[in-house]
């Protein structure tokens, strides 16, 4: 039997612990602040840095590396070494690749920020212990920046590197990080999450707005994941880990194996990073729960020795406490110009699973500012195979071949043998498009994003019940 050892979670590794997880006969163990060597020049927090950064320091960065090839490399002599890789691995299949109305399920509602954080910070523990060198940090991958994998994770041979990945050659597209380059309101924003308002849903109707998801057990009538989980969250882990030419899904197109490929750490590290960006609006960080239920929820972790450490939400709100903060709060890397922004792949778009006409109800075309509109796509049968789609609404006497403005994306990820599908109703805010095009006819096209690494692409056309314009106070 494994001790259960209540951590405070706002602690670091002591050298202690070190010593004592050494010795055999100890089982317990515990992580305070007491004894903690000073990290970075006398800081005790560590900064995570763009991973573009990180590799300009050669000596860190494979400091990192090798800590990440010591736990694979114990993984790969006995699968259940607690210490390994795939043990660490496994807390992402356990909890995501369960039923999406299981209690514990920690995707598609409120737990997905709070539970990706204490998992990344847990990690990042590991790794800093297997170094013995407390300055190490997570780096995260800004897809909104970097439209292709950094190249750390594609070194041939290097520990970042390993995973199963059928990455497309193409580029990231805008539509795969939510950004909106054609929509003067939302390209400010760099990524649409960032407008939620609200973290919390209250209704089902409010999710796909929320940044941070309806409450758990989810008693709406619909359920599903809040607008930074929904995209750039799920087309980000569809584009890195692709599928092959027999249909089978990469590591991060799969929750039950995305926590094997280093790069998810990355990508979280940005999803988390982005959490901070929004939380600096003062009325965004009040709306973030305050109740019991949010804050007392508590994740058990494996420990290196095998103990299992428990991590309450209340105690991952604060980066600071946590150990850490980011290099920096900007969408775009700074030191970038203009974001990258790239066409749709080369080879032609793919024909559309879905398409429409609709014409806005004269109840939205009158609607005010304090008003969203809404484009639902109601009782969406769950897909059968991975897939990323954008939704992309011009109007009804624009040429065939136009391409249209995407509104939003959505995407299907495994779970196991099966799609994780929580959203029987997809929803899309479409506010600019109906004050631009009014009472016009308009269609609206799903698109599949090509997701292969070699071979064609098909894709069956999507069952839903009906598209409709519905309005939403904001
Ligand atoms: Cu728990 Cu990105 O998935």
């Amino acid at each position: 039997m494994r001790a259960s050892t209540y951590i405070e979670f706002p602690a670091r590794i002591s050298r202690r612990e070190t010593i004592i997880g050494a010795s055999a006969g100890f089982s317990a163990f515990v992580l305070s602040l007491d004894g903690i060597p000073a990290t970075q020049a006398g800081s005790s927090v560590v900064t995570r840095l763009d991973i573009v950064e990180l590799a300009k320091n050669a000596a860190q960065l494979a400091k990192l590396e090798a800590a990440l090839k010591e736990m694979q490399d114990r993984s790969a002599s006995d699968p259940n070494d607690p210490s390994g890789w795939l043990v660490n691995a496994r807390a992402h299949g356990e909890f995501c690749s369960i039923a999406t109305t299981a209690s514990d399920q920690i995707h598609f509602c409120w737990w997905f920020l709070p539970w990706h954080r204490a998992y990344l910070s847990v990690t990042e523990r590991k790794l800093r212990q297997i170094a013995s060198d407390d300055s190490l940090a997570l780096p995260y991958w800004n897809w909104s920046s970097d439209r292709h994998i950094p190249a750390p994770y594609t070194q041939a041979g290097s520990s970042f590197a390993k995973a199963v990945r059928f990455t497309p050659t193409r580029a990231v597209q805008d539509g795969e990080v939510d950004y909106f380059p054609q929509n003067p309101s939302r390209k400010k924003l760099g990524v649409a999450a960032l407008g939620a308002p609200l973290f919390q849903a209250a209704s089902g109707g409010q999710i796909a707005t929320s940044f941070g998801g309806i409450a758990r057990p989810n008693t709406a009538n619909r359920y599903g994941n809040n607008r930074l989980e929904g995209t750039p969250h799920g087309p980000i882990h569809v584009y890195v880990g692709g599928v092959n030419g027999q249909g089978d899904p990469g590591d991060m197109t799969d929750f039950e194996t995305a926590g094997r490929d280093p790069i998810f750490f990355a990508h979280h590290a940005n999803l988390d990073r982005l959490w901070e960006i929004w939380r600096q609006t003062p009325e965004h960080r009040q709306s973030e729960p305050q109740s019991a239920d949010f804050l007392n929820k508590e994740f058990p972790f494996t420990w290196l020795d095998g103990n299992t450490i428990m991590v309450k939400v209340a105690d991952v709100m604060d980066t600071q406490k946590l150990g850490y903060v980011y290099d920096s709060l900007s969408v775009f890397r700074p030191s970038s110009q203009a974001p990258i922004v790239s066409a749709q792949s080369a080879a032609a778009p793919l024909p559309p699973i879905a398409k429409e006409t609709l014409t806005a109800p004269f109840s939205a075309q009158a609607a005010g500012p304090g008003v969203r509109k809404i484009l639902e796509i109601t009782d969406v049968e769950k897909p059968d195979r991975p897939m990323t789609v954008g939704v992309n609404i011009k109007p009804a006497n624009a040429p065939a071949n136009e391409a249209g403005e995407n509104v939003g994306t959505f995407s299907a990820i495994r779970a196991g043998g099966e799609i994780a599908w929580p959203s029987r109703t997809l929803a899309f805010d479409i506010t600019d498009a109906v004050d631009r095009y009014g009472g016009e006819k308009l269609t609206v096209e799903l698109v599949p994003f090509r997701i292969q690494s070699a071979g064609t692409e098909t894709y069956p056309p999507l069952r839903y019940g009906q598209m409709q314009i519905v309005t939403e106070e904001r």
